[in-house]
């Protein structure tokens, strides 16, 4: 089918530059994506080049020549070089694995025809691509079917699902104001009652058994358990901390209507919860995509309506750099930016213009404090030696060797993004950027990342060789490791634990006592390295990595190199394995969704990838096992789409949003 993309873009085109994209097959498996290219304006284009944004391997068709690629970014130039006429057209093509084109969302964004030194705008006006995807059954079609809405149980309504919650059988006929006992651990809980209660909260006058809302410290408790009852004569929390009265706070608000109504009298309810897991994580990705800190804030609010406790805060990576380093003005002055003529190039749809930003200090203090006062620690994250474009290209005479010719191409198509283990400018550079982390972000955990050095990284460069020689390194693992080692030591100097990508454990890197260890690459990563005796995060990409698509429609957003993950896929994740024995058992600190953002540009998308599938992660996280239940998980969700509605989220409802 041919998709005219609107009428109202056409008429627009009328004297600029149309482009018309169509899809179809070509031998073994690939696909031949054609660009028709009109030139509607009276100019006649010399020496013109085609740039888009595809981050999957591709070649060049038949009469183009890929002129440059950097990471996503591709240069497609007319291959004889020829003019585009007033009024002419000319074809470019690109081949790709059909594996990485299943949904619009697959095919190049960010495309613009670059002329006379000059970027200019191509409005897609056609897309013919319905024939070459693969088809979609109906069932898939349908997305997730059916949901129970058993909203109107309110004591059945919180996610995740607390540990134990009966009705005690009485009621209480709840004023419209409620008189609490100041208790300074409880003082976030009153903040967030104040916030999220349809009802006015007051400090008692004094005594404590005039106060219809009680806060008592229980140091018996495990350090996040609560013990909340709705009784005859009012509500008690209990807690030995701040995360447990702020997660009694947090449950109490689930209980009550999501219209903000308020339906007299509550049911009287005993709540004894605690978490299964300590570390209950979502990773954000700030380098693809810069999200503002009002986007950050609010998805911390979030974060703690579901009692997630971790914001993995990946700060820095080939496309971008948000952290700034007092010691290296450069990083963010040239790294946080991308577009025609900066050193980085436009990167997944980004486009020509400058593009970026990063958080000032002080911006990071306030998202540090707020995160504290909802009991989630930062754990952020600087991705080395991989994934370090975006500082190699801020600071080049620092950090490449001259004489380096080693050839690589990563799973993003970078030639040129791998820090070099053997220079001690490199050792320079990663020291005062971890001084900086350890003075912003109190936490005891800092990522140095350590994922995806890709094969033949390091091969041809001399001070590598040299170093691989003196050491009795062998591989590529071995000079990771020596990198990641002197990390480890300069943050244990600073009291700090090093937490890294599952690659940085192989080999002879790294030993099971100096990082905690975050698996993504599949269920079973974690579960082999949890046996052999590091401390692991699971954050396998195929149920936890929320950036791919909830299903095959074409319309759906999002990647699918991990599968698609739809709700139930998503809920039904159980992290123990039968292959994880009793020791293994105890090191497993935890679970971790991610929002990578190679594909999420705006608060709108993030929270349409993260919700409600964050919810069915939060529960996986805080529920013991033989507590969850998908259907009862279903029944659920009915409320907690009105409470997303009231904080303006833009959840996923039960069908793909045209995109
Ligand atoms: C990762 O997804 N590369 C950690």
């Amino acid at each position: 089918m041919t998709v005219p993309e609107s009428s109202a873009d056409s008429a627009a085109n009328a004297a600029g530059l149309a482009i018309s994209l169509s899809l179809i097959p070509h031998a073994d498996e690939q696909l031949c994506l054609t660009l028709r290219i009109r030139n509607l304006t009276a100019t006649t284009l010399s020496d013109w080049n085609l740039q888009l944004d595809f981050p999957s391997a591709a070649q060049a068709g038949s009469g183009t020549e890929m002129s440059h690629r950097a990471g996503s970014h591709i240069t497609l130039t007319p291959s004889p070089d020829a003019d585009l006429g007033a009024g002419a057209e000319a074809e470019l093509r690109m081949l790709v694995d059909a594996a990485f084109i299943q949904r619009y969302h697959d095919l190049p964004q960010g495309i613009f025809l670059y002329a006379g030194g000059e970027a200019l705008s191509v409005d897609v006006v056609e897309r013919n691509i319905d024939a070459a995807l693969p088809p979609v059954s109906a069932e898939e079609q349908a997305s997730e079917g059916p949901r129970r809405d058993d909203s109107a149980i309110a004591t059945e309504a919180i996610v995740p699902r607390p540990l134990h919650c009966e009705s005690n059988g009485s009621r209480f006929h709840c004023p419209r104001v409620l008189l609490y006992d100041p208790s300074e651990p409880a003082e976030e809980a009153i903040r967030w009652l104040q916030l999220n209660l349809p009802l006015q909260l007051q400090p008692a006058a004094d005594s404590a058994g005039a106060a219809t809302l009680q806060f008592q410290v229980d140091e018996s408790m495990d350090d996040e358990a609560y013990h909340l009852r709705i009784h005859s004569a009012g509500i008690s929390v209990a807690a030995a901390s701040r995360a447990g009265f702020l997660y009694a706070a947090v449950s109490l608000t689930q209980l009550f209507p999501p219209d903000g109504e308020l339906k007299l009298p509550l049911p009287g309810v005993d709540i004894r919860d605690k978490p299964r897991f300590g570390y209950r994580g979502l990773l954000l990705d700030c380098s693809r995509h810069f999200h503002s800190k009002q986007t950050i804030l609010k998805l911390l609010e979030l974060m703690a309506l579901y009692k997630l406790n971790h914001l993995h805060w990946h700060l820095t990576d080939d496309e971008g750099w948000r952290l700034p380093v007092s010691a290296y003005p450069q990083l963010t002055a040239v790294g946080a930016w991308r577009g025609l003529g900066e050193a980085l190039e436009p990167q997944f749809g980004s486009g020509p213009e400058r593009y970026g930003g990063c958080y000032s200090h002080a911006d990071i203090r306030e998202i540090v404090n707020r995160a504290a006062q909802l009991s989630i620690t930062l754990v952020p994250e600087v991705d080395v030696p991989g994934h370090s474009r975006a500082a190699i290209k801020s600071l080049p005479e620092l950090l490449v060797e001259s004489a380096d010719r080693s050839d690589y191409c990563t799973a993003q198509q970078y030639t040129d993004n791998v820090l070099n283990p053997a220079l001690r400018e490199t050792y320079t550079f990663m020291y005062a950027v971890i001084d900086q982390l350890c003075e912003l972000f109190p936490g005891a955990l800092i990522h140095m990342g350590g994922d995806e050095v890709p094969a033949g990284a390091w091969r041809d460069s001399p001070a590598c060789r040299r170093l691989a020689s003196r050491e009795g390194y062998r591989d590529c693992a071995a000079l990771q490791g020596h990198l990641l080692r002197a990390a480890q030591a300069h943050l244990a100097g600073r009291g700090r634990q090093m937490a890294v990508w599952e690659e940085a454990a192989a080999g002879e890197g790294l030993s099971p006592e100096s990082a905690v260890v975050h698996a993504w690459t599949d269920p079973g990563a974690g579960i082999r390295l949890a046996n052999a005796g590091y401390q692991v995060v699971l954050c396998p990409a195929q149920y936890t990595y929320l950036d791919q698509a909830w299903s095959r429609c074409p319309q759906e957003p999002g990647a699918s190199w991990a599968g698609t993950t739809d709700l139930e896929h998503c809920y039904r994740y159980e992290p123990f394995h039968e292959a994880l024995n009793e020791s293994g058992r105890q090191r497993v600190m935890g679970i971790q969704a991610a929002l990578w953002s190679e594909r999420i540009a705006s608060r709108e998308t993030l929270e349409y990838m993260a919700f409600p599938r964050l919810l069915a992660v939060a529960e996986t996280a805080w529920s013991q096992a033989n507590n969850k239940s998908w259907h009862h998980f279903q029944g659920r969700l009915g409320t907690h789409e009105k409470l997303l509605d009231r904080r303006d989220v833009n959840y996923r409802g039960t069908k793909p949003k045209p995109g």
